[in-house]
């Protein structure tokens, strides 16, 4: 089992990455190979929206840092998504990966592969942003039959960092060893 995390904030040992490091932490313990993408610190590009993946079923666009990102996708059995909240919605770099991925939209290859959300901001109201992760979870399974098994919407990390949430922590990393052995 391999679990692959796409992280779409700039801070490596920020809010959001913490979270997804604590999920994977749990899917290595229970057996699973892991890795990770900055998305916020990577070159991609955005779509074209040229339609070339359409009939070659690949992107026409070489020249960035999504090739690894597209087998990695691939070779993955599930994977921990993971932004913060930019003006009300997922960051841009986030946003440009997922524009990236529609070579996989027409056949979609990626079906039946497990997911799990994880959405970090500022607001100190757990009452807001529920439509990012439904966005995301009704995208990601209706345009690649990917399923988003569970997810995290944590408010006030700036004032409360996730550092200092054992609990949350703590949940994180069950998401993750549950994400390892389904
Ligand atoms: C450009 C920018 C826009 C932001 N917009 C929002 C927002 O609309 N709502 C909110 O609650 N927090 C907002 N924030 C705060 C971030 O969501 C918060 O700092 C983030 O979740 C921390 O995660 P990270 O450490 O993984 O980057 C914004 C931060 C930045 C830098």
């Amino acid at each position: 089992m391999k679990v692959t995390a796409f992280l779409g904030s700039p801070h490596r040992n920020g809010q959001s990455s913490r979270l997804a490091s604590a999920i994977l932490e749990g899917a290595e313990e229970s057996g699973s190979e892991i890795k990770v993408h900055f998305l916020g610190s990577k070159n991609i590009k955005g779509c074209n929206g040229c339609y070339h993946c359409e009939k070659a079923r690949e992107c026409i666009i070489k020249d960035d840092e999504m090739q690894e990102i597209y087998a990695d996708m691939e070779s993955s059995d599930a994977y921990v998504f993971a932004s913060p909240v930019y003006f009300d919605h997922v960051t841009a770099q986030f946003k440009l990966f997922v524009d990236r991925i529609f070579p996989y939209y027409h056949e979609k290859p990626l079906k039946g592969k497990k997911a799990v959300f994880v959405l970090t901001y500022e607001e100190n109201n757990a009452e807001i942003y529920g439509e990012i992760v439904d966005w995301f979870s009704g995208m990601i399974d209706v345009c690649h039959g990917i399923k988003v098994v569970d997810s995290l919407k944590v408010h006030g990390v700036v004032t409360q960092p996730v550092k200092d949430n054992p609990e949350l922590l703590k949940k994180a990393k069950d998401m993750g060893r549950g994400l390892g052995q389904s």
